[in-house]
């Protein structure tokens, strides 16, 4: 059994759970500046999708059209999706959860916006927790910081992956606090350094991270994989 973990960069992320290909919000090359991935590159079985912004969004339905990927959102982001043109979507919402083969997947509250690119009320942001049969691992989407996180982390997290880049969501010392409501063994960071108002020393980040806290850090590069 095993769950990895790559970051395409942004808050864009292609995992491996079992075999299974799941992407996290498809913001790939051409609309994503740090990724280099085209869509023909990417398998994915499943997509998942956190909210309808266009810096996680703009792939979506090309990479759903080009590999017949199942989209998993909110309700509102799936008929979104059908008047694109594609139909196998699965809608959930806040606080449901579902069996899928990978995992359970449970949709959880996030604090931000969720308007899609061509301004259709896109729902309620919100992020994941995937139940795999390797591991817990909670992609938080793009979030300010919340202390119901508290109720998140008591699942008992083994990887939470959240934005640190600031202005748009939470930043590095949100994110620290972040980390002290979700406990989980391994934070991965993300949401940063795609712009200038995003940009962050995440190696100063894990250093206060490891003194603060029992988590470990895992600042990965674009590109790189976390498996455990
Ligand atoms: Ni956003
Ligand atoms: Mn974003």
């Amino acid at each position: 059994m095993s769950f990895k973990i790559t970051w395409l960069g942004h808050y864009t992320f292609s995992l491996n759970i079992d075999g299974t290909h799941v992407v996290i919000d498809p913001c790939l090359i051409g609309n994503n500046p740090v990724c280099n991935v085209p869509i023909e590159a990417l398998p994915a079985d499943f997509i998942l999708q956190t909210h309808g912004h266009g810096d996680h969004i703009s792939d979506t339905v090309d990479l759903a059209k080009t590999t017949g990927a199942q989209v998993v959102s909110n309700f509102e982001i799936a008929n979104w999706i059908h008047k694109q043109g594609y139909e196998n979507t699965w809608a959930m919402n806040t606080g449901g959860s579902y069996q899928f083969p990978f995992g359970r997947v449970k949709m959880t509250p996030a604090l931000h916006s969720s308007g899609l690119p061509d301004g259709t009320y896109g729902g309620d942001p919100g992020g994941f927790i995937i139940f795999a049969d390797s591991g817990t691992v909670y992609f938080s989407g793009d979030t300010a910081l919340f202390s119901d996180m508290a109720l998140i982390g008591a699942v008992g997290l083994d990887v939470a992956v959240i934005p640190t880049g600031d202005n748009f969501t939470m930043g590095p010392e949100d994110a620290l606090l972040a980390l002290k409501f979700l406990k989980p063994k391994v934070a991965i960071p993300s949401h940063y350094d795609t712009w200038e108002p995003i940009e962050q020393d995440m190696d100063a980040w894990a250093v206060v991270v490891r003194q603060e806290t029992d988590v470990t850090p895992v600042v990965l590069k674009v590109g790189e994989s976390y498996e455990f």
